[in-house]
């Protein structure tokens, strides 16, 4: 395991995920009723961006930072930008000051209600599971309600699901390192539907060469049977095999009408984080609803 998320945090990768994952949880928790929230590769929680990690690669300057730059961004991401401001009390308006970057487990826990909401993290790494277990301390002290892993997040999609209480949503967050990792989330994304058909699932992927990800999108859409979106943000035009041109989440069990809802962000990150002509967003029906 050599990849760390400390290289990659506040990246256009992050910027689309957390602005998504925050608008599932928004129409989640719109019903009263209580939540379990899986994500099965949480990395550490939070990011400090003056760390040697987060400067070395710089990513967060063409992801998080350039969004913020643009006032326009708490009229058109209200969510995200509330979520960064209350980890940065200091944030100022053109965005300047980001001290500290929120990870996927930091929104999730933040978004825990009453007292029978759940939170299921796992990440692999031994020193990111600790350094998470440590991080989480920091803003949530020691809540009963989240419950930390140090296991393999595709093991425990098994093992865990279907989750108590059934209503909920895992985000699936690999690092794409192995070759077959897109064989292998499309065998956990088939694997845990049938466990948990009603289960919300966000899957994110990398995007380098487009073609080759329309065609494990198309072939998992075969086998899915419930309604799928894929939303997908590229910064450049996705040619070539040698770098992340851009990225997209899977979104099985949509809440309704979540498409109208992220078309305008889409349009908006696509604007402020495109590096070259030939960017684009889009939000591609892969399995219609009923
Ligand atoms: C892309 S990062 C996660 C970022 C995080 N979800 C967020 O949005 O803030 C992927 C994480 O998965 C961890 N990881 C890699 N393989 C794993 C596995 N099989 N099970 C659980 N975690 C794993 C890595 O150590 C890394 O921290």
């Amino acid at each position: 395991m050599n990849y760390r998320h400390a290289f990659h945090a506040g990246n256009f990768g992050d910027v689309l995920k957390h602005v998504v994952l925050l608008e599932l949880l928004a129409a989640l928790h719109r019903k009263p009723s209580p939540v379990h929230l899986i994500d099965s590769h949480a990395g550490i929680g939070r990011y400090d961006l003056a760390s040697d990690e987060a400067q070395r690669g710089g990513e967060f300057r063409f992801g998080v930072q350039a969004v913020l730059a643009d006032p326009a961004a708490v009229r058109i991401l209200p969510r995200y930008v509330a979520a960064l401001r209350s980890l940065n009390p200091g944030l100022r308006e053109d965005g300047g000051d980001l001290q500290v970057y929120p990870g996927s487990p930091w929104l999730l826990a933040r978004s825990l209600r009453g007292a029978e909401d759940r939170l299921t993290l796992c990440e692999l790494h031994p020193e990111d599971a600790e350094t998470l277990r440590h991080n989480l301390a920091i803003d949530f002290g020691r809540d009963p309600r989240i419950a930390l892993h140090h296991r393999n997040g595709f093991e425990a999609l098994k093992a865990l699901t279907p989750p108590t209480p059934r209503r909920g949503l895992a985000l699936i967050d690999p690092a794409y390192e192995a070759k077959d990792e897109f064989a292998m989330v499309a065998r956990a994304v088939l694997a845990t539907l049938r466990r948990w058909p009603t289960g919300q699932l966000a899957v994110w992927y990398p995007i380098k060469e487009q073609k080759a990800v329309d065609a494990w999108k198309a072939g998992l859409a075969a086998d899915l049977g419930t309604e799928t979106l894929a939303v997908e943000l590229t910064v450049r035009p996705a040619r070539e095999a040698r770098q992340m041109n851009g990225n997209g989440l899977l979104l099985v069990n949509p809440p309704w009408q979540l498409a109208e809802t992220l078309m305008p962000m889409l349009d908006f990150l696509q604007a402020r984080l495109a590096r070259e002509a030939g960017a684009g967003a889009r939000i591609e029906t892969l399995v219609k609803g009923d």
